[in-house]
């Protein structure tokens, strides 16, 4: 068994309101192993953002807390990198300079050319050295993301964070997207976070799924270890029954054991049953 590496343990957070406190989170625990990959998964609003967000240091756990290798983490840092759904590239600077200028900030004692070096060679990860000198205005969304994956990736983090980073792209390009982070994660065996609502994204990716459930005061109800081989390939894993076991099981969860009825209204009632919480055994 490995040693610790991140570890959630009771997280819970309040956030103020001009009604009063609205617990978002409660009881969060989990145990994360170097080199896994994680994939959050519920229904919107129930807080998954907010669990990556506490993971990042942008937002404090009103209780308990989060540790990375021996560290409690108290603000962000460059060992946690974040990729947000919104490629968000400074539109000023050309891709090489996005990529860049993370270089300069989190590695400060390599010299000219290694900067380059470096840079370069996370665009290559990516397959972006073609545009190095556009502007992000001037490339495709999918593209954006991977100079936005290639500047968390350069950083060197620890800890991969992504709040679904392939949510606002078309399906071919996010199914590119998919298999070059599998490469990626294969090559460099960061430890990733991954949110996302789509159930196929979850079981290709992922070590362990965790599933949420609804909010407020939501917790994790459920952990799907994914034991499929790798590397795995989407189209080899459509006729596969273990691949359909899984999204059966995540289906099963969001669809049935947290079940969101959304009235006419739009008000929602959320329904909660059979989800025993499952404590995480790694
Ligand atoms: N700063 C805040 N102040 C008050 N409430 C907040 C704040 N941030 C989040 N919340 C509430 O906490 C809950 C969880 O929000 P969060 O953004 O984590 O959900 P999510 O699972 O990421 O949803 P989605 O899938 O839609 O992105 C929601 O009810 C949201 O309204
Ligand atoms: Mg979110």
């Amino acid at each position: 068994m490995q040693s610790r590496h991140l570890e959630l343990s009771q997280v819970g957070i309040d956030f103020p309101t001009p009604k009063g406190p609205f617990t978002a989170l409660t009881d969060v625990n989990l145990k994360i192993q170097k080199g896994e990959f994680i994939s959050l998964i519920g229904h919107s609003g129930c807080g998954k953002s907010t669990v990556l967000n506490i993971v990042a240091g942008l937002h404090q756990a009103t209780t308990g807390g989060v540790i990375l290798d021996g560290a409690e983490v108290k603000e962000p840092g460059p060992e946690r990198a974040v990729v947000f759904q919104n490629h968000s590239l400074l539109p000023w600077l050309s891709c090489y300079k996005n990529v860049e200028l993370a270089v300069k900030q989190t590695q400060k004692g390599k010299s000219k050319q290694e900067i380059r070096d470096w840079v370069m060679h996370n665009m290559e990860l990516v397959h972006m050295t073609h545009a190095l000198d556009k502007l992000p205005s001037e490339i495709s969304g999918g593209m954006k993301q991977r100079v936005g994956i290639a500047r968390a990736l350069a950083m060197e983090p620890k800890v991969l964070l992504m709040d679904e980073p392939f949510g606002a792209l078309d399906a071919l390009t996010r199914a590119h997207l998919q298999d070059s982070l599998m490469e990626i994660h294969a090559d460099l065996g960061n430890t990733v976070i991954m949110i996302t609502h789509d159930v196929d994204e979850a079981v290709l990716l992922s070590d362990r799924i965790v599933m949420m459930t609804n909010g407020p005061a939501a917790t994790i109800g459920e952990i799907l270890d994914v034991k499929l081989e790798r590397p795995r390939d989407r189209l080899a894993l459509a006729d596969n029954p273990e691949y359909n076991h899984y999204r059966h099981e995540v289906l099963t969860f969001l669809y049935e054991k947290q079940k969101k009825v959304e009235t006419v209204s739009g008000h929602k009632k959320s329904k909660q049953s059979g989800a025993k919480k499952k404590s995480d055994a790694a």
